[in-house]
């Protein structure tokens, strides 16, 4: 059978993620997180003082980015690659709500997108790929045979990362974790470096009301069709 490339995007917190996962699990394709990949990069901008709450030293991140080193390791126990920073496992650190609170701004710096879609697009040269992000199927692959675009509700978004949070024993406020989607959506959207559009060829899906279940049979569908006829 032809494998394909399926192209998620959409805002945050639009569950792109568990989707990717299930459809990568059950196609047998690889899984890759772009999001994961800025993350680290904002984390390592964190790590060496390049941004904090009043200043972000774009000039030395630009300088450093030869010196980052981003990979995926699969691991059998969760089903899914983690990433690793420098050869060191970064998936749990990458998701706090400090990481969070940077990403946005890290992610509008042209030198940090070039590198990683140029990673993006060699991770998926052999199609058979799931890839989740902001600009998959604009930019990173155009011509995926599946494209979709994730949306659901900024309070849906907020309350769903809160739990996570709060499951993964952060301290948060719900206030606090809804400013910050909707400060992320207004920077991703907004910057002028691939900002996050839906692609024309994109299927929208809104999962506000829809169960993870749901979701999946009609995602799954979608790709069963796009393998048929490409
Ligand atoms: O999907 P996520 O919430 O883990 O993504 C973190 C941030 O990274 C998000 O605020 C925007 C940015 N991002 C991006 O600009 N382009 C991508 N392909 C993936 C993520």
């Amino acid at each position: 059978m032809n494998k394909i490339t399926i192209a998620i995007d959409g805002f945050s917190s639009t569950g792109k993620s568990t989707i990717a996962k299930q459809l990568a699990k059950h196609l047998v394709y690889v899984y890759v997180d772009t999001g994961a990949m800025y993350r680290s990069v904002a984390l390592y901008a964190l790590q060496n003082g390049f941004i904090s709450a009043d200043h972000f030293n774009q000039e030395a991140l630009i300088l450093q980015l030869p010196k980052i080193e981003l990979s995926f390791k699969f691991n059998g126990d969760l089903g899914y690659a983690e990433v690793y920073l420098n050869g060191i496992n970064v998936e749990k650190k990458i998701r706090t709500l400090e990481v969070s609170s940077f990403v946005s701004q890290i992610a509008t710096v042209s030198e940090v997108r070039k590198k990683l879609v140029e990673q993006q697009q060699k991770m998926g040269e052999d199609k058979g790929v799931v890839m989740d992000g902001r600009d998959i199927g604009t930019i990173v692959f155009p011509n995926a045979e599946l494209k979709l675009f994730m949306v659901a509700s900024a309070e849906t978004r907020a309350e769903r990362r809160y739990k996570e949070l709060i499951t993964r024993g952060d301290e948060v406020k719900y206030e606090a974790v809804l400013k910050n989607v909707t400060d992320r959506d207004y920077l991703d959207t907004t910057r002028k470096d691939s900002p996050l559009i839906k692609a024309i060829d994109a299927i929208e899906i809104d999962n506000s009301l829809l169960s993870i279940e749901q979701q999946f049979d009609k995602v799954l569908e979608l790709a069963k069709k796009a393998i048929k006829s490409s």
